[in-house]
């Protein structure tokens, strides 16, 4: 105790002389009073920040102002709000904050998603555009996608044999990802040489993990050096550093090889280069900055897809009656092409013939984004003062949009916002471009991913629908299922979905 007081007394006396050369004052929009020393941290629920920061922008207004021990933050809770930051104010919200976790995980803001906004970010968004974003690349990918939902599906039907039907969502839709990633991105699928789901879920606690050095600076970062969650942090980091040096090291010997082919002048087998070899080839990149960028396509490509099948499969077994209109229109649209029941699968064709199904989707998205408050932003300064609704916004302000708000934004989405029914898309007309839609962000740093990301979840959805009709395992009714989430930037369920799927004989 005594040795616990002889920490906190000169912690809290340094502290308060930090914060009194800072000068802890709130100008601007309106927000919930501070307190000396730790702001508004008190009010903040870090297992379910974007709903918590909706119950305070209920009280406080669509543009709410918090500080968070020294850092001054604005949160963004409507889609007018959004609208005037992410499109009329776009480069003046286009850079990051450096948080200590996303940080660590990427080699110090190294990759594309946690970089600052300037030339590296640049740099590494131009060089992978090409090999992976574009819309031709991703048309390119759609074997990869077709052979590997096939898999799955092949893998659904092996594991409701063994246990009479029972299937756990998640277990099965990231090893799809992951695959679908590592044959695209990598070359070919590591997807069984790693235990994904846990190394995954064990970033997430470490990026969603509070840490007092993101509020209080250096101080807090003594506080850090002692807790559990720094060290979790430090063994997350060393796991994933080895599965890239793993991936690294067999692309050099891959290129060593190809590069002695050459050199003996024996025949070249037709060899693509992938992402790592790109970015390996590229020579302005340290190994490092390649390992980070290495980490957003794992992360941001991987974590996100199977995050939005499993809510989407979480909101159909809430729906039935969605769920029943969706498989009828793809049944009917394969059974009219004469597709063979067993062997068939719905392909990427198939998929434009199936508005319903896309609505589904869209949907899934709006009320469970999987970066409920995409990557906080931080504001520059760019010319003159930024001002939103005669605010004036400074720079170096952390900015939460909370995308799963917006979802819920009444003015956009009427009264029912909260109910699942995907018809709001094929009625209304409103996109997924409008800023009361924003599951992959708005602007320069908006998701390069959404095609792709789009593309497998469709595919995978289409087929999960076709090929089972799915019950919830005995006991278990619609009103009991846990929409209950995990801390992190990508959303996932707190507690597993386990459903029964019945192959399903037309
Ligand atoms: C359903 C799938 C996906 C969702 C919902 C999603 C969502 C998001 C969101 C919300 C952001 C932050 C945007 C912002 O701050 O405005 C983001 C950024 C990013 N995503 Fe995705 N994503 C998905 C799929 C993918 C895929 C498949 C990849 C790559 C293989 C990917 C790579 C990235 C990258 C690199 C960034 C950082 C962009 C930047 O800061 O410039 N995403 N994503």
């Amino acid at each position: 105790m005594l040795f616990l007081l002889a920490l906190a007394v000169p912690f809290f006396i340094l502290l308060f002389s930090v914060l009194h050369q800072h000068g802890v004052h709130r100008a601007g929009p309106p927000g919930p009073w501070p307190l000396p020393l730790i702001g508004n941290l008190h009010l903040l629920n870090h297992s379910s920040l974007h709903r918590c920061l909706w119950q305070l922008s209920l009280l406080h207004g669509p543009l709410m102002s918090l500080q968070l021990g020294l850092r001054p933050a604005l949160v963004i809770s409507s889609a007018k709000v959004a609208e005037k930051a992410l499109k009329h104010c776009d480069l003046e919200f286009s850079n990051r904050p450096s948080m200590f976790g996303p940080s660590k995980i990427s080699y110090g803001c190294s990759d594309i998603g946690f970089a600052p906004y300037g030339d590296h970010w640049r740099k590494v968004r131009r060089i992978t555009m090409p090999h992976l974003f574009t819309a031709k690349k991703v048309r390119s990918f759609r074997a990869v996608r077709e052979q590997e939902v096939a898999r799955t599906i092949q893998g659904i039907i092996a594991t409701s044999v063994r246990r009479g039907g029972m299937v756990n969502i998640g277990e099965t839709v990231l090893p799809l990802a992951l695959s679908i990633i590592c044959r695209i991105a990598f070359g070919r699928d590591y997807a069984e040489e790693v235990n994904g789901r846990e190394l995954l879920r064990e970033v997430q606690a470490a990026l969603g993990g509070l840490f007092l050095r993101d509020y209080f600076g250096w101080l807090g970062g003594l506080v850090d050096r002692l807790r559990e969650a720094t060290w979790n942090l430090e063994r997350v980091f060393e796991e994933m550093d080895a599965f890239y040096e793993k991936m690294i090291e067999e692309h050099r010997q891959n290129q060593r090889h190809r590069h002695q082919r050459r050199v003996r002048k024996l025949p070249e087998e037709e060899e693509e280069e992938d992402t790592i070899d790109v970015l390996l080839g590229d020579g302005n990149l340290t190994v490092e900055q390649v390992k980070a960028v290495l980490m957003d396509l794992i992360i941001g490509g991987t974590d996100t897809n199977s995050a939005t099948l499993e809510w989407a499969m979480t909101a159909l077994m809430k729906n039935p009656r969605v769920m029943v209109a969706a498989q009828q229109e793809m049944r009917a649209l394969l059974q009219n092409k004469g597709r063979d029941w067993h062997n068939g699968m719905v392909n990427e064709d198939d998929l434009d013939s199936l508005p319903y199904l896309k609505a589904v989707v869209k949907e899934a998205l709006r009320l469970y984004p999987p970066a409920p408050l995409l990557i906080p932003r931080e504001t520059v300064q760019v010319r003159g003062k930024t001002v939103i609704d005669g605010y004036e916004i400074r720079p170096k302000t952390m900015v939460y949009v909370n995308a799963w708000a917006i979802g819920r934004d009444p003015d956009v989405w009427g009264e029912d916002a909260e109910e699942f029914l995907p018809e709001r898309f094929l009625t209304k007309g409103l996109d997924r471009n409008e800023f009361g839609f924003l599951a992959f962000g708005a602007g320069r740093r908006k998701c390069p991913g959404m095609d792709m990301g789009i593309g497998i979840v469709e595919l995978a959805l289409a087929n999960m629908l076709y090929r089972f009709d799915w019950e919830l395992p005995e006991g278990v009714r619609e009103e009991d299922i846990d929409v209950n989430v995990q801390p992190g930037i990508t959303m996932h369920r707190k507690t597993e979905l386990f459903l029964v799927a019945r192959e399903c004989t037309l």
